[in-house]
Formats: structure tokens, sequence, C-alpha cells
């Protein structure tokens, strides 16, 4: 990065959500990573790995237990609710479920109002220019602007999200499963408006999906989440081309079409991911791991450098050994 500081910025970031007879449940573990503007993070992960809770902490929605936010350089982690107001313009997500995220009961057109009328002081002759560009940019029919929610289609219903959360022109977007609720054939096409957005806004986004293949089209670097650690990081093609942890192996071989020709083996994943409430010490992939060691029980593995920002928290791969091979 050159001097700028990334949009976001996040160190050490922990959640602990209390659980039942005073346990806790660890969501998130230490996480840290930066996202500069323009970039997409995708952040990928089994079901409750804490990717959702990621997303929730970035955006302020929820309270963090312990690390930082630096948003533009400027520390928000505890930053009060009447001072993250004037921020909310700037910090948009969207969510799985558009359904859910919209009001059954206000036109869309005043779902796509409603941000501008709430973080804007733009006069409503304005709004309603800048709302009309904004429903033809996410490729909207004019006409669905009189309609309610129910009317409109999954595909259609999400690019109105999407409408919302570019309202405001934000530099930063995090997109919590934005496709998975979505079927197969309207998937690409949210897609691709995600990625022009990208290029004309200059956002920063957080992508967050258990989906590799969608993670793998979209994002310029990625974060492997386990149990709330990170355990591999690296621009999408390395990690990609050369998964380190044994935990992105197997995730990546699971994956594979069926092509004896694939250059992993498959590997079937080590019984269930464990429970968050009581996390052992050491690597949180330990439990499941085939190439486990004493050591790694012992304590967390520190990150090792494989080149290009690319780092895996392995002890195996110092040696080399930490290739699964069937
Ligand atoms: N509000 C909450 N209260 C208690 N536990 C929660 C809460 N939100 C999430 N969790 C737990 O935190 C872990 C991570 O959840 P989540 O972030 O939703 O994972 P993901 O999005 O990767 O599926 C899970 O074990 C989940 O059950
Ligand atoms: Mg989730």
């Amino acid at each position: 990065m050159t001097g700028q500081a990334p949009i976001l910025a996040v160190r050490d970031l922990v959640k602990r959500f209390p659980a039942a007879k005073g346990a806790q449940v660890h969501a998130v573990n230490g996480v840290s990573f930066e996202i500069a503007a323009g970039e997409t993070i995708g952040l990928v992960g089994e079901s409750g790995s804490g990717k959702s809770t990621i997303g929730l902490l970035v955006t302020r929605l929820i309270a963090v237990t312990a690390g930082s936010i630096l948003f533009g350089g400027r520390d928000i982690t505890t930053l009060p609710e009447a001072e993250m107001r004037a921020l909310r313009a700037e910090i948009q997500i969207v969510f799985q479920d558009p359904w859910g995220a919209l009001n059954p009961r206000m036109t869309i057109g005043r779902a796509l109002d409603e941000p501008l009328m709430l973080h804007t002081d733009l006069d409503a002759q304005t709004r309603r220019k800048r709302m009309l560009e904004i429903a033809d940019r996410v490729r909207l029919p004019r006409a669905s602007l009189e309609r309610f929610p129910h009317e409109l289609s999954g595909g259609q219903l999400q690019r109105v999200c999407i409408a919302r959360a570019i309202a405001t022109r934000p530099k930063l977007i995090v997109l919590d499963e934005p496709t998975s609720s979505l079927d197969l054939s309207v998937r690409a096409g949210i897609l691709q408006l995600l990625e022009e957005l990208r290029k004309e806004t200059g956002a920063a986004m957080l992508f967050i999906s258990h989906d590799l293949e969608t993670v793998e089209l979209v994002s310029d670097r990625v974060l492997v989440l386990y149990l709330g650690s990170v355990v591999e990081q690296g621009p999408t093609e390395a990690l990609f081309a050369s998964p380190a942890h044994p935990y992105t192996q197997t995730l990546l071989s699971a994956n594979l079409p069926p092509d004896p020709e694939a250059k992993l083996a498959r590997h079937r994943a080590l019984g269930e991911i464990p429970s968050p409430i009581n996390l052992p010490p050491g690597c949180a992939f330990a439990s499941r791991c085939p190439l486990v060691l004493p050591a790694c029980r012992e304590g967390m593995p520190a990150s090792h450098e494989l080149g290009q920002g690319h780092r895996a928290a392995c002890l195996r791969i110092a040696d080399g050994s930490n290739r699964l091979v069937d």
C-alpha cells in the first residue's frame, strides 16, 4: 500500500457471546486484516466459523469484546453511537436474505429513498434523481419502484438491497453471502453487478461466503476462517493454486470436480467442527487435522510467510510436511 491508510484495518478482533450456564461462545478469536480502497477481500469458512460475526463487528452493528477497528485510519472500535451515525453512510452491509432486509409495507422506491433521507441532506427532487440513477445502475426496472417487496423476485430484491447499500456512496461494503439465498440462474448477474460496482465506486468490499467458487471469482485476497481464527490468507490465485494449511487443502479438495488428474487428492474432513464454547488451546483445526503433532495442541502456531502476503498458521509448513496426499 502506498502510504495511504487502508479503508478498513482490524487488529486482533475478538468476539465472545454469552452462552448457557455462564459459558462463552468464542465466535471470533483474534482476527486481523486490512482492506484497501477498491479491493475485495473474500472471507470463507464453514457455517459457524464466525464470518457473519466479523461482518457485524466491522460495521459496528455489534460491539467487540476486544481488538480494534480502524476505518480510514480512525479508531471506531468504541465510537459512541451518536458519532457512528455520521459514519453509517460510509459503511454499508448487504445480507444474505433480501426478503428479511426490506420492510414488506414499504414500496421499493421508498426503500431506496430511505438511506438518502437518513444519511444525506439532499432535497426531495435531488434524492429522486439519485434514486432513479441508482435503480438504473443496478438494472431495476423503474416500474418496480412503485411495487412492494413481495411483488419482486429474489434477484430483484437483492438488487434493491445493493442499491440501498451504494446509495450513500460508501467506502466500505460488507456483503454477507449476498447470493447464497438466490437461484443459481440469477447469481451470476448479481456477482457481475458487484464487480462493476467495485470498479466504479472504488469501495472496499468484504465478501463473505461459504462458497469457494464464488469467493475465488470475486476476491483479490482471501481469508480462510476456521472456528473464529484465520488459518490462511493470501492473494486469491496463490491461495487457490497452492493452499498450505491442511484445513484449506481439505476445504478445496472437497470442492474439486471428480477429476482423477486433479492436483489435490480428496480428503474427508475428520469428524465434526468442534464447539466454539470450550475451545482447546493451540491450533483450532488440531482435532480434525490428519497431520496433527503434539505441539499443535500446545499453542497457536505462528503464521508462516509463503510470499506475497500468502500466510498460513501451521507448524508443518516449515519442513514442507504440510501436504495432504492420499
Ligand atoms: N448472538 C449470538 N449469540 C450466541 N452465539 C452466537 C451469536 N451469533 C453467533 N453466535 C455463534 O457464533 C459462532 C459464529 O457464528 P457466525 O458468525 O454466524 O458464523 P458463520 O456466519 O460463519 O456461519 C457460531 O457458533 C454461532 O452459533
Ligand atoms: Mg453467516
